[in-house]
């Protein structure tokens, strides 16, 4: 069957996708699966908090989210929860009754482990939690996933095959999804401030924005890229850019005094603290 992506694939999940809390990611995920043909917009029962009022559509496949997110979990066999964090709780208890053994949820949501899915919903429910992030959007993303008490090899294996539609996945062990949060899920947005600052030392030479931003980002991709596929570690690859008595080693001594490195670290370290206590607070990843 041929799908909006124009890719031609068996839909992976047969019985319905439901997708709680279809804002900026549950968007990101669905418009993923449809492209890579895992669902049929058919099997998509995606949810918002009002639905009605705005009438907005996600994706080419003109999806219009409803409200009623318990006819949405009960008429799918996998539901995705993209809700903020303190959302989860309510909207469990709306879905509980029509949740079963038989059923796989997935949450992406930052802060909330598969314990407190598995005490608030009560019954043997199999629970993945799942840390993907933005560069989703280009099938670049980054997925961390961990299952709870009662998920199978199989269900990690559902939920992988979903993520790797929109990028890499890896298992971890659910101790470190704070950290992961942190790391990959805040990451996009620390390298788009290092990429804008790449860009404007550019301006600042006399570079246009549009040249500078290109020579930023091929830049960034490509590093990204080198470093993923030779497997070197980064300090490495930095000497060999480094040449002695050259230009670069001139411009790491700006950055060392300016303690970009210690800086970064910080960032991820708070990113990280913060991840634990969303569930708590009123804000989101
Ligand atoms: N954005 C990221 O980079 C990222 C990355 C990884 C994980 N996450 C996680 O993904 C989750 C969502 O983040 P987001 O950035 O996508 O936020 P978002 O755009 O605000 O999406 C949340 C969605 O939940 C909906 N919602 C709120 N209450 C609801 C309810 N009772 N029933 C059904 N839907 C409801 C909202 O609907 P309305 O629009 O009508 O309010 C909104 O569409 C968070 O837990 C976050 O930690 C985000």
């Amino acid at each position: 069957m041929i799908f909006p992506g124009g890719i031609v694939t068996e839909h992976f999940v047969d019985g319905g996708l439901a997708v709680l809390g279809a804002g900026k990611m549950g968007g990101i995920l669905i418009e993923a699966f449809l492209k890579h043909g895992l669902v049929s917009p058919q099997q998509i029962f995606a949810t918002v908090r009002q639905s009605s009022s705005e009438r907005r559509t996600i994706s080419s496949a003109q999806i219009t989210p409803g409200s009623d997110n318990r006819a949405a979990a009960e008429k799918a066999d996998v539901i995705l929860i993209c809700l903020k964090p303190l959302s989860v709780g309510p909207v469990l208890d709306e879905i509980r009754e029509v949740l079963s053994p038989g059923k796989l949820v997935i949450s992406i949501a930052a802060s909330v482990p598969t314990a407190y899915f598995e005490s608030r919903v009560g019954a043997n429910v199999p629970i993945i939690r799942a840390m993907p992030n933005t560069p989703s959007m280009v099938g670049e993303g980054i997925t961390a996933m961990s299952k709870g008490k009662y998920a199978t090899p199989e269900h990690l294996q559902i939920a992988r095959k979903l993520f790797d539609a929109v990028g890499k996945t890896v298992v971890v062990d659910e101790k470190h999804m704070d950290a992961i949060t942190g790391l990959s899920g805040s990451g996009p947005a620390f390298l788009y401030i290092i990429l804008e600052a790449l860009a404007e030392g550019g301006v600042k030479m006399g570079l246009s924005r549009e040249l500078a931003t290109l020579l930023a980002a091929q830049t960034m991709l490509g590093a990204a890229k080198v470093v993923l596929e030779t497997g070197h570690h980064p300090a490495l690859l930095k000497d060999t850019v480094t040449t002695p008595a050259g230009c670069t080693i001139d411009g790491i001594l700006e950055l060392e005094e300016g303690k970009l490195r210690v800086t970064l670290i910080k960032a991820v370290v708070k990113a990280s603290q913060r991840a634990k206590e969303l569930m708590f607070t009123n804000s989101s990843a």
